[in-house]
């Protein structure tokens, strides 16, 4: 099932999220409906808050990225098969000097700006079968899992803008929290006044 994208603006985005457990009540559908959500919106990854639950469970496929003949053949192949569902995540270590990748958020539609992060991403994480895991992810792949695990911390990629970038897009992320934006998926704006 596919559920609305909360839009930027909403507070549950700016929530540090909590951990969640096995038992958390139907994780299996929440998760599927998770997919269903990034898939419909052809995004290559989707948190938790983004669909209105503060909590530390994300996705990735950077599958789409695979096509782009900007990569070799070896990093296509590793683009394409890079599916996870990350859950309880913590970061452990970011290495080397920053790079910029010119970054868009399904909660903000219609943006897309430089974001410098470090290349190198040690992470530890649970996976859908609550099975602990330890990897290192470089380039593109840890660059979605740094913007995905933001979400979880309560951070937005324009937070990481300068402060002239930041005053030439206000304008914008306003009209976005009052849901003045044409998204091709199904959004949720804090500040949209009711229809009568
Ligand atoms: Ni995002």
């Amino acid at each position: 099932m596919i559920l609305p994208v909360v839009a930027y603006g909403d507070p549950v985005l700016r929530k540090i999220a909590e951990p969640i457990t096995k038992d958390y009540p139907n994780l299996d559908a929440l998760i599927q409906n998770m997919k269903d959500t990034m898939y419909g919106a052809s995004g290559v990854g989707l948190a938790a808050p983004q669909i209105g639950l503060p909590i530390r469970l994300f996705l990735v496929d950077t599958e789409p990225f695979a096509e782009d003949d900007e990569y070799s053949k070896e990093e296509q192949e590793q683009l394409k098969n890079f599916q996870r569902t990350f859950i309880n995540a913590e970061i452990l270590q970011e290495e080397g000097d920053e790079w910029a990748f010119n970054e868009g958020c399904l909660s903000i539609p219609d943006v897309r700006e430089d974001v410098f992060r470090q290349p190198k991403v040690t992470i530890k994480y649970q996976d859908e079968d609550f099975k602990t895991h330890t990897e290192v992810y470089d380039g593109l792949i840890a660059r979605v899992v740094q913007h995905e695990y933001d979400h979880i911390e309560g951070i937005l990629f324009t937070d990481k803008l300068s402060s002239l970038k930041k005053r030439l897009i206000k304008g914008k992320l306003a009209n976005i929290s009052k849901g003045k934006i044409n998204a091709d998926y199904r959004m949720r704006f804090p500040l949209q006044k009711k229809k009568r």
